[in-house]
């Protein structure tokens, strides 16, 4: 019998918030951040960071402007003490941050914890104990009080230990940890007992972090939890709303973005989201979707790639390619519609509007990524993205029925080669099939006069190893070369569409002319390329003829 039975769980119960108001509300600031990576994300690690890790790391949240960055568990582990003792040593921690450390709130761990922070000038000591159902019942086995007790216990610790050192400034943390878990009436009775100790003020408030330590609704039901506690518990107004999230349920974000807009002032997280089983909640994403709105996120995250460098080389973990705004894939579209939406949508952007380009939520070069990555081709491709990467890289800008010809031609490649074409394919693929596309017909030599409105062309062809000298009159050299062609082929040429256009500038300047001929009603476009645009033109329309039917005939012939 198979073990997959949905009957073993139950649904969350819904929390009775009938005139909730996050719904309506809008975030538009930034939350107070706090980073839980040398903490919370380095406990998850197989291999935990080493002190110079740590360090590297943390210079790194400095300078992406985090304020409180919570360093380690140093009463529960050696190099998180010795790494705190070296921030003070090598005087690392700037003023205008608070560094963060975790206790549990038995009195030997909070001794060890103040030891460790001698010196600091700011910090923050956060206690926590399990609050939950589940870990009162089947953990702890202790009931309510007994809970309540250990909180109420450590805040006294805690509240005696900070005044036995008065040069630090002291700012106090408390978790219920797996709020989520825990019935909210209790966690606020808890909470209210902790903050009865410590009486905090607007002038000095604390810090009360409620956890999604596992992540157990859908997160509609967290916001819920979040108000509902907001509204009911004491001293709002002397406290700091933190929540920190996890990710079991992949809406760490979301869950945080909801506890913000139901009134949580201050977020918990990672970069990158690394933490416990699927993760914490990640600070790049929730900082990036407010950016996305045009709210400052109050970090500065504009060198990804360096970000993204230092993250996988301190934690040794890799990054999904479709890791949202850091991944290597997440501006790239290899679509063929997103393609086309997306080179139309860049065309028409100037720097100084709103953005508003198809399928990019966000411009990537806000992020150091370059518009070299957005468009790259495969199978899947159309001939927008074709299109754009000979321009992008090449200068070519080929017309419409050019693209439509040639984006038929890379799809083959790519189909038959079953793997993305880069840019430097896509050009020798077009080399190839246009440019040299010399058999039977090639130009040999020419001579333009232009008199009366006529041009008399007088031109070289080699057709086959048979050099010709064929001439005639026209209304521009295209349309004379065509003429003076007919006679030397079986096949009834007519030029279908023309296009021109320089390549590069200055004296190495060349001119590209793009050809649609029809050749007994069939469309066969051709290109060519010189330093005249004469021969150029010339060229392409030999190159539509060497590609058509027609030709095959003289070849065989
Ligand atoms: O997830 C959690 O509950 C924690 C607490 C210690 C805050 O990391
Ligand atoms: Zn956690």
């Amino acid at each position: 019998m198979s073990a997959f039975d949905h009957r073993k769980y139950q649904a969350f119960p819904p929390i009775k918030l009938p005139n909730r108001q996050w719904p309506d509300q809008v975030i538009d600031k930034a939350p107070l951040w706090c980073s839980v990576d040398l903490r919370d994300g380095n406990q998850a690690l197989m291999e935990p960071m080493n002190v110079a890790q740590k360090k590297r790391l943390f210079l790194l949240l400095v300078e992406l402007g985090f304020k409180e960055i919570e360093v380690g568990f140093p009463a529960a582990s050696q190099l998180d003490f010795d790494f705190l003792r070296l921030l003070v040593d090598e005087s690392l921690i700037p003023d205008d941050v608070t560094v963060q450390v975790l206790t549990q709130a038995r009195e030997a761990l909070i001794a060890r914890t103040f030891e460790s922070l001698a010196g600091v000038k700011s910090a923050i000591v956060h206690m926590y104990n399990s609050t939950s159902t589940v870990q009162r019942e089947q953990v702890f086995r202790l009931d309510t009080q007994g809970i309540k007790d250990i909180a109420v216990n450590g805040a006294k610790l805690l509240k005696r230990y900070a005044q036995q050192h008065p040069e630090t400034h002291w700012t106090f943390q408390y978790s219920p940890e797996s709020f989520t878990g825990t019935e909210l009436e209790y966690a606020v009775e808890v909470v209210d007992a902790v903050t009865e100790v410590w009486q905090p003020t607007a002038e000095h408030p604390v810090i009360i972090n409620l956890p999604a330590t596992v992540e157990m609704s859908t997160p509609n039901v967290y916001a819920d939890q979040i108000e509902w506690f907001a509204t009911h518990v004491k001293r709002r107004e002397a406290m700091h709303i933190s929540v920190h999230t996890h990710n079991d349920r992949g809406c760490g974000v979301a869950a945080a973005e909801l506890a913000v807009m139901a009134g949580a002032d201050r977020i918990e997280g990672t970069l990158l989201g690394n933490g416990e089983r699927t993760g914490n909640m990640d600070i790049i994403i929730m900082a990036m979707n407010l950016y996305s709105q045009g709210v400052d996120p109050q970090l500065n995250l504009a060198d990804m790639d360096r970000i993204a460098r230092t993250y996988k080389e301190c934690t040794r973990l890799p990054i999904h390619p479709r890791h949202p705004y850091v991944g290597e894939l997440v501006f790239t579209a290899f679509s063929g519609s997103h393609q086309d939406a997306i080179n139309k949508c860049l065309s028409g952007y100037e720097p100084g509007d709103y953005w508003q380009v198809a399928y990019l939520p966000i411009d990537p070069a806000d992020l150091g990524r370059s518009y070299q990555e957005v468009i790259r081709i495969n199978s899947q491709s159309g001939k927008g993205g074709v299109a754009y990467v000979l321009e992008r890289e090449y200068g070519l800008q080929l017309p419409r029925w050019m693209q439509i010809d040639f984006s038929q031609l890379v799809q083959q490649h790519a189909e038959s080669q079953a793997t993305e074409v880069s840019p430097q394919s896509i050009r020798e693929l077009f080399q190839q099939n246009y440019v040299e596309s010399s058999v039977p017909y090639r130009l040999n030599g020419y001579q333009v006069t232009r008199r009366d409105d006529q041009d008399s062309l007088v031109a070289e062809v080699l057709i086959g190893t048979e050099e010709v000298t064929i001439s005639s009159l026209g209304g521009g050299v295209v349309d004379a070369f065509v003429q003076a062609l007919q006679p030397h082929t079986p096949q009834n040429i007519g030029v279908v569409e023309y296009s021109e256009h320089a390549l590069g500038q200055g004296e190495d300047a060349q001119a590209i002319a793009y050809v649609q001929l029809t050749v007994d009603g069939a469309r066969v476009c051709g290109v060519g390329i010189s330093e005249d645009i004469v021969n150029a033109s010339l060229s392409a329309i030999l190159s539509a003829l060497n590609r058509s039917p027609a030709a095959q005939q003289v070849c065989a012939a």
